[in-house]
């Protein structure tokens, strides 16, 4: 008997890796996070498996559905959204499954930021603008952020910023990053990426708020803030230059 955590994608059930899709319709247990996950993901499962929504339950509930699995010697597809590596609260559930010696194992899934990107149809590190993306938050109810990660201690690396469970409080987040990536810095807003409903807002810092007041938008959002967000006069990767060896296109005169 196996655990098999799985990331279910940001929302289209299309979204979903083979290896994601093909363990769910192995597994007699579904076990899945609310409504963030997409019904036509769990349509994978076998018609007769228990399926449990497990936003209601407490975290001791959950290892209860699991170790019942367990006793039975039934496998477990645990199902959430986007990707398993970010806010998933699947750290304190195998902390758990170790603890008790049950063996699980993590399939990935398309996490927001990139459905958010591709929504946008952009690429969020170019060169010479940005080459680094911090996935972060701001603090929450029920996660205080530990003191060192400020929204300012990123922003001052200029990198790209995609801000998490943060919508609520994008007046403080424009307020902190304005001072270092000035007010024309462009900013999107996405939606339930990848969803029927997903909205798209582009702005800069000076604007959004008032752009988002226009398609208010809740909870499922991602900001996403830098200059990558904007840029067209940057400098061509030289990944693709004609004059750059590289071992699979090699020049041949060098
Ligand atoms: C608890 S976190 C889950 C993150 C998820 N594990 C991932 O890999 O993206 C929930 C936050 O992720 C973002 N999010 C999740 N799905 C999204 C989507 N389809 N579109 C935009 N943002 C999304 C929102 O910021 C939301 O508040």
């Amino acid at each position: 008997m196996t655990v098999h955590f799985i990331g279910a994608g940001p929302g289209a059930a299309d979204l979903l890796t083979i290896r994601g899709r093909d363990l769910i319709a192995r597994c007699p247990v579904c076990l899945y996070a609310g409504s963030l996950v997409p019904a036509g993901v769990l349509a994978h499962c076998p018609k007769d498996a228990r399926i449990v929504d497990t936003a209601p339950l407490s975290l001791d509930d959950i290892i209860a559905e699991i170790l019942a699995a367990h006793d039975a010697g039934l496998d477990v597809a645990r199902l959430h959204s986007g990707d398993l590596s970010i806010w998933s609260a699947v750290g304190e559930q195998t902390r758990r499954l170790r603890a008790l010696g049950i063996p699980y194992d993590m399939t990935p899934g398309v996490p927001a930021f990139a459905a958010a990107a591709s929504a946008l149809g952009r690429e969020l590190t170019l060169p010479e603008v940005a080459q680094s993306l911090v996935l972060t938050r701001t603090s929450g109810r029920a996660s205080a952020m530990p003191e060192r990660e400020t929204l300012a201690t990123f922003a001052r690396s200029g990198a790209t910023l995609a801000i998490h469970l943060s919508i609520h409080v994008l007046a403080k987040v424009v307020e902190e990053l304005t001072p270092f990536y000035g007010p024309d810095c462009p900013v999107a807003l996405v939606y339930r990426a990848s969803w029927p409903d997903e909205t798209l807002v582009r702005s800069t810092l000076r604007d959004i708020e008032a752009r988002a007041a226009e398609a208010p938008m809740e909870r499922t959002a991602l900001i996403l803030v830098g200059p990558s967000l904007g840029a067209e006069d940057f400098r061509e990767s030289a990944l693709y230059d004609a004059g750059y060896d590289r071992r699979f296109r090699p020049r041949g005169d060098v």
